[in-house]
């Protein structure tokens, strides 16, 4: 349905993009994972045909950005990083006024509102102007004015930036009840929240796709039954310690993060000669399930 091809783009001397290669299925919902600065948002931003890359192409059912961008905007829901609202609409009139702006059908529109008003639990707001709006509500209209032209494809980017938990949660079950019906691509750095919702992962760093797959494949691939977490007192000859911890069998990869080693192992056996490496160094041990996190840190280092 979508296909990222060979996208560069360079601001200055900071190159965003670098010969970016991504598919998204129909209706699938694919995470794309990255830091600050990865290119998530210079990539989605020329799916929606607000940017021109330098070079290469996004082909969206068949439509190129360069040719077709009239038609592709009206196939997408785009809910950017900072929504950008008309402060003194009411909720209701802002909907009305953007579905008006894509086409909907007029008999239809009064309808489709309060469809969408429901489905973000803002139907009691809905004479309300945005500008008496929290961030969290904000957040609710924008995702509702993406959706108003009833789009095939909806693209969120960090949907749940900064935003209370319970409204965090309900943006996800906004998200997961559109599965399936939709192709999505979720932007994060939460990477409980792509394990979470989404179908497949990609791993986006320095503007270059590091690793996709499922998130279960993602994880199997750090071979590790089980990740130690070893902290420790001083960080001193790190490297010292790692040659020394990949020697043993059971170890897959060492890294060392905020004043921790993460340790992968394939099985538990020699743990405690592991732990001794570290004599009194240590200050706390403990061992968990592997998470996209430890997938993400061995994608990007690696
Ligand atoms: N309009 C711009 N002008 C200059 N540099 C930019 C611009 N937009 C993005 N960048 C740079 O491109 C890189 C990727 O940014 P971005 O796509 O926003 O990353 P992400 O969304 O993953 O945090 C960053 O180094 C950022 O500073
Ligand atoms: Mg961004």
């Amino acid at each position: 349905m979508i296909k990222i091809e060979s996208l560069n783009k360079s601001f200055g001397r900071i190159k965003a993009l670098n010969d970016l290669n991504l598919n998204v299925k129909r209706g699938e919902l694919l995470g794309i994972i990255g830091p600050n600065g990865a290119g998530k948002t210079t990539a989605i931003r020329m799916a929606c045909c607000i940017l021109k890359p330098d070079s290469g192409d996004i082909i969206i059912d068949g439509y190129s950005i360069h040719d077709d961008p009239i038609k592709i905007k009206s196939m997408i829901g785009y809910l950017p990083e900072e929504p950008n609202l008309y402060e003194r609409f009411k909720a209701k009139d802002l909907l009305k006024y953007f579905a008006e702006l894509y086409g909907v059908p007029k008999r239809d529109i009064d309808g489709k509102i309060q469809e969408l008003l429901e489905l973000v639990g803002m139907t009691k707001r809905s004479e309300d102007r945005i500008n008496t709006f929290s961030k969290g509500l904000r957040q609710r209209i924008s995702v509702a004015r993406a959706l108003v032209h009833d789009p095939d494809i909806i693209i969120f980017d960090e949907p749940t930036m900064g935003l209370d938990p319970e409204t965090a949660n309900s943006i996800r079950n906004f998200i997961r009840h559109l599965k399936g019906q939709k192709t999505m691509i979720l932007c994060t750095h939460y990477m409980e929240e792509a394990d979470l919702l989404c179908d497949r992962v990609a791993i986006l760093n320095e503007g270059k796709i590091r690793d996709v797959g499922t998130p279960q494949y993602l994880k199997s691939k750090i071979h590790g039954e089980v990740i130690l977490k070893i902290r420790v007192k001083n960080a001193e000859n790190i490297d010292l310690i790692k040659n020394e911890l990949i020697q043993f069998p059971s170890v897959g990869t060492v890294n060392f993060v905020g004043g921790e080693y993460l340790i992968s192992l394939k099985q538990r056996n020699e743990i405690h000669d592991i732990v001794d490496v570290f004599g009194n160094e240590v200050l706390s041990i403990n061992t968990k399930e592997p998470t996209l996190e430890d997938v993400f840190i061995q994608a990007v280092k690696g």
